[in-house]
C-alpha cells in the first residue's frame, strides 16, 4: 500500500462515458498516491475531463482553464493541470497553443498512460500530448480492481462510434466502435457485485451495437448486447441491470426480448430519434424513419406494458422547416416520454452538417426548443405523476438533501426520495409514492427493510 499523500481533483463534463472514465483515472492514480478531494483549491493534479458535443461545452473548457490557472500560479507553480476527454481528443494542439498553463493533454484512449505522462512532465520534458487511438491497450491496461462510490455503478463494454451522425463529433473524438471481451466484462461486474454494487448500467456510445469476443470457454461467435445482459443476470447480488446509449438501428429483436425474459432487465430504455421527420433523419444520415422507431417502441411495450422510454432531440438541424418540427411534436405525442434531453443544433466543424446549406435561424431555433420542450416537461411530469399509489422496489443510493430523507431511484430510473436512515443505503426497498415533481418522486416505506446481509 502506497499512503496517501497527494490530491487529485477531477472535474467531468459530457456523457456517462465520461464519468466512467473519471472513476477509471481515479484507480489508475491510487497506486501512485492520489486520493481524490471535491475542490481543486488544495489539490496537487487538477484534471477537466472534457465533451465536445456542442460548441457551449468546448468553450466551457477554456474558460474554466483560465481560472485553474490563476489558482496553479497560486500554488506557486506546483499543481498540474491536465486535459482529458474528448476536447482533448479533438483540439489538443490548440489546448497547449492557448493555455501554456496545462501541464498534460491526454485523449479518451490514453489514460492507462496516465502515470506515464506525469512521470514525463514531472521530468519537465514537453511531451504533453497523448492522443493515439488504441482503444483495445486502454481496457487491457487499466486497473481490474475498481474503487466504488454506493450500489449503481457503470460499466463500460464498448466505446467509439462509426455511425457517424452528420452532426456528431464522437467518431471523431472516441474512434471506430470497439467492443470488449466478454470476460472481461464479466470480470468487472463480479469484481463490482463483491463491492457491494446492486445496478450496473452497461455504457457504450452505441451500446446496443456491442459484439464482444466470446468467453474462452464458449469460443463461439461474437456475443449480442441481449446474450451479455442474460448472462449477467446470473451474477448472484447482481439485481439491476441498465444499457446506454442505444441507436434504432441495432435494436434487435433479442435485445427487445431481453426485456420480457430478463427480469433483472429494468423497464426503461433511453433510444435517442434526434428527430419525427424522415427528411430530417435522412440528412442527419440517422439510417432509419420515424415509423421505424415507432415500431420498435410500440414492440417494446408489447414486451413490457409499463417500459418507460427516454430520448434526445436536436432541434433546428440545417434545412428543418416548420413542418419537419411538427413532425417531431407529433412523435413526442405518439411515444410519450418519461423524460428526454433537448438542444439547439450546435454546428461542429468538421462534421458534414457544418457545411448544409439554409442553416435555422436562433430565434426559429429558440423558439421551438421552448414548444418541444414544454411538451416533455408536461409527458415528464405526468409520467412521475402517475406513479402516486403505487409500490415501487427502490434501491438506496444514500443520503436526500432533507434531513431524514433517503435517495434511491425506481425501475424507471426516477429520483426518489423517503423517510428512513442511512442503514437503507444498497438496499432495494418497497416505497409507496405519494409526491410526484417533475424531476422526483416520493413516498414512505411501505414495509419493513430486508434485514442486512
Ligand atoms: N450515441 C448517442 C448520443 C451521443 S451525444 C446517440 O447516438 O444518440 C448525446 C446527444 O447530444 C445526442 O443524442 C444529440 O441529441 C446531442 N448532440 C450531438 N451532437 C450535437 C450537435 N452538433 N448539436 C446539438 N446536439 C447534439
Ligand atoms: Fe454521434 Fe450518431 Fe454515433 Fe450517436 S450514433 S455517437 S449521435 S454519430
Ligand atoms: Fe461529450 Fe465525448 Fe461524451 S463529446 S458526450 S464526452 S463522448
Amino acid at each position: 500500500m502506497t499512503a496517501a499523500t497527494k490530491r487529485l481533483f477531477i472535474k467531468t463534463y459530457g456523457c456517462q462515458m465520461n464519468v466512467y472514465d473519471s472513476e477509471r483515472m481515479k484507480d489508475v492514480l491510487a497506486p501512485l498516491g492520489y486520493s481524490s478531494t471535491d475542490t481543486p483549491e488544495d489539490a496537487d493534479l487538477v484534471l477537466l475531463n472534457t465533451c465536445h458535443i456542442r460548441e457551449k461545452a468546448t468553450e466551457k473548457v477554456f474558460s474554466e482553464l483560465g481560472q485553474l490557472k490563476r489558482l496553479k500560479q497560486a500554488s506557486g507553480g506546483k499543481m498540474l493541470l491536465g486535459v482529458t476527454g474528448c476536447v482533448a481528443q479533438a483540439e489538443g494542439e490548440e489546448i497547449m497553443r492557448r493555455q501554456p498553463a496545462v501541464d498534460l493533454v491526454l485523449g479518451p484512449q490514453a489514460y492507462h498512460k496516465l502515470p506515464e505522462l506525469i512521470a514525463r512532465v514531472h521530468r519537465a520534458a514537453n511531451e504533453r500530448l497523448e492522443t493515439e487511438f488504441e482503444v483495445e491497450e486502454k481496457f487491457d491496461a487499466l486497473p481490474i480492481d475498481r474503487q466504488v462510490d454506493g450500489p449503481a455503478a457503470f460499466l463500460s463494454v464498448q466505446e467509439g462510434c462509426d455511425k457517424f451522425c452528420s452532426f456528431c463529433v464522437v467518431p471523431y473524438t472516441r474512434g471506430a466502435e470497439f467492443s470488449r471481451d466478454v470476460d472481461t466484462i464479466v470480470a468487472e461486474a463480479r469484481g463490482l457485485v463483491r463491492k457491494g454494487v446492486r445496478e450496473i448500467n452497461l455504457l457504450g456510445q452505441n451500446v446496443n451495437a456491442f459484439h464482444g469476443r466470446a468467453p474462452a470457454l464458449d469460443a463461439g461467435e461474437d456475443w449480442s448486447l441481449g446474450k451479455l445482459i442474460r448472462h449477467l443476470a446470473k451474477i448472484d447480488g447482481l439485481d439491476r441491470i441498465r444499457f446506454t446509449t442505444s441507436h434504432p438501428r441495432d435494436m434487435d429483436d433479442d435485445l427487445i426480448e431481453a426485456f420480457g425474459d430478463t427480469e433483472k432487465l429494468m423497464p426503461y430504455l433511453h433510444l435517442p430519434v434526434q428527430a419525427g421527420s424522415d427528411a430530417v433523419l435522412k440528412a442527419m444520415n440517422r439510417g432509419h424513419t420515424a415509423e421505424r422507431y415507432v415500431k420498435i417502441i410500440e414492440r417494446l411495450r408489447e414486451i413490457r406494458p409499463d417500459m418507460a422510454i427516454t430520448s434526445d432531440f436536436i432541434v433546428g438541424f440545417p434545412g428543418e422547416r416548420d413542418q419537419d418540427f411538427e413532425d417531431t411534436m407529433s412523435l413526442v405525442e405518439t411515444i410519450d416520454y418519461a423524460a428526454a434531453y433537448s438542444f439547439k443544433y450546435s454546428r461542429r466543424p468538421g462534421t458534414p452538417a457544418a457545411d448544409m446549406f439554409s442553416q435555422v435561424p436562433e430565434e426559429v431555433m429558440n423558439e421551438r426548443l421552448q414548444r418541444l420542450q414544454a411538451l416533455l416537461r408536461e409527458q415528464q411530469t405526468r409520467f412521475n405523476a402517475s406513479q402516486i399509489g403505487k409500490t415501487l422496489p427502490v434501491l438506496v443510493t444514500g443520503t436526500a438533501r432533507n434531513e431524514g430523507q433517503m435517495a434511491g431511484r425506481t425501475p424507471y430510473l426516477q429520483a426518489t426520495h423517503f423517510s428512513g436512515d442511512e442503514s437503507l443505503v444498497g438496499q432495494i426497498v418497497d416505497v409507496t409514492m405519494t409526491t410526484a415533481s417533475l424531476n422526483s418522486v416520493g413516498g414512505e416505506l411501505a414495509n419493513q427493510p430486508e434485514p442486512v446481509r
